[in-house]
């Protein structure tokens, strides 16, 4: 019968992975602002596919799988810090969001790229809080079980840890 630790190993791992990916991402969004080339619908482009694929599916699958699954081993001990988690998810789409509407509407690169400097930082720091705090939880929920997480690397194949 399928039960949902079955996927939770390789689910930290995917989650880790995309984790790079987003990095990634957001230094190129980066490197664009601080070089002070602003290709207006690159950038749009750019942002419009972190908020409509890579951040929807990460965020989903942290609070649906991950964070589910935490709280069902666990129901008080983690509420706390995966309530903030999914405020900054919230907070953060949000911002995403709102830089996406007002390039539509015309505002221009330039007077947004504090605000996208300022959502990349922001985004970072959700980063670094899942990965010491959050997923460190986890991991140590699965060492319990005798499990560990599964690596997955850029090409989405799952190979064990070493
Ligand atoms: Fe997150
Ligand atoms: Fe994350």
């Amino acid at each position: 019968m399928y039960a949902i630790i079955d996927v939770i190993p390789t689910t930290i791992g995917s989650l880790l992975q995309e984790h790079k990916q987003i990095s990634r991402e957001l230094e190129l969004l980066e490197s664009f602002i601080k070089e002070r080339k602003f290709p207006q619908q690159e950038i749009l482009g750019f942002l419009t596919n972190l908020n409509s694929f890579t951040l929807s599916g990460h965020h989903e699958k942290e609070e649906q799988i991950l964070f589910r699954w935490m709280l069902d081993q666990n129901p008080n001990a983690d509420k706390t810090i995966i309530k903030k988690i999914i405020d900054e998810h919230i907070e953060l789409d949000g911002i995403l969001q709102g830089l996406i509407k007002d390039i539509n509407h015309g505002v221009s690169i330039d007077s947004l790229k504090f605000d996208m400097l300022n959502f990349m930082e922001m985004y970072r720091e959700h980063i670094d809080l899942e990965e010491n705090f959050i997923f460190l939880i986890a991991k140590g929920l699965l060492a319990a079980k005798g499990l560990e997480f599964q690596k997955v690397d850029d090409t989405g194949i799952h190979s064990y840890r070493k």
